[in-house]
């Protein structure tokens, strides 16, 4: 059992949102005055990040995190393009999500250069949201399990107990990401209650610490269940944490 009882509900903006959308999405947070009993966590796009730290900073109190969607493996360099964890956190960015299926299957991020990526981030300071998930195929194969622990045991190769404290996983299976259909309940606890088992052999004790987040298709109607489940202790949302009322609303649903 986590001792830490409030959820995570931690927005993915992708390659999404403009300033304008942004300073609308904080207002709308910041309207309605609610108090934030969840981790509230949003990762825009790199660019956006210091307007949105700016935003949080007026309307929140720094009460909502900024975080990053992605960071090169390497600190520093010549590495053209490629944004270093250090200077992320020079910037006063939180977190960091590694091995979104987005990463792993678009631009091809192996597990080894995830591991990378996960050690260059932890030793920068940054907390790291690490994805695991398997796809349809893998599903229908009955090779969900195998594929977690693979993705587990090789991205979170050599991590220590103090660094373990420093990750929270999202399952994120790719069939439900964008596509309207979430996992049901029953099946993300599965999942999560597998991951927890996994984690424990490896890790000990310590494994019960470590938020493990749902993600794909959640939204207000759905997100209750989800988060109903024993090892499911937050969300990360995609498409519904664009709208700052929707946020609002998943967080006060996880709040309450
Ligand atoms: P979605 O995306 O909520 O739009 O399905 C989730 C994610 O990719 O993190």
């Amino acid at each position: 059992m986590m001792t830490d009882k409030k959820y995570y509900m931690v927005g993915n903006w992708k390659m999404n949102q403009d300033t304008e959308t942004i300073k609308q999405f904080f207002k709308v947070l910041y309207d309605q005055q609610q108090s934030f009993n969840c981790h509230g966590w949003i990762a825009p796009q790199f660019i956006h990040i210091p307007l949105c730290q700016e935003l949080s900073q007026k309307y929140h109190q720094d009460k909502i995190l900024i975080g990053a969607q992605n960071c090169s493996d390497q600190v520093s360099g010549a590495f053209t393009g490629e944004i270093s964890p250090t200077a992320l956190r020079d910037l006063g960015v939180s977190f960091v999500i590694v091995g979104h299926s987005e990463r792993r299957h678009i631009y091809m991020e192996t597990h080894k250069q995830l591991n990378q990526k996960l050690h260059t981030a932890l030793k920068s300071d940054l907390k790291v949201i690490f994805c695991v998930g398997e796809t349809l195929e893998q599903r229908e194969a009955n090779k969900t399990q195998a594929v977690i622990a693979e993705q587990l045991s090789l991205g979170l190769k050599q991590l220590t107990n103090q660094q373990l404290s420093q990750v929270l996983i999202a399952y994120e299976p790719v069939w439900a990401i964008g596509t309207g259909k979430t996992a049901g309940p029953e099946q993300a606890q599965e999942v999560h209650s597998f991951i927890r088992g996994f984690l424990s052999e490896s890790w000990g004790g310590a494994a019960q610490e470590i938020p493990l987040l749902y993600g794909g298709s959640v939204k207000p109607e759905n997100v209750v269940d989800l988060l109903n489940s024993q090892d499911i202790n937050g969300a990360l949302v995609g498409g519904a944490s664009l709208d700052g009322q929707s946020f609002r609303e998943l967080c006060r649903l996880a709040a309450s």
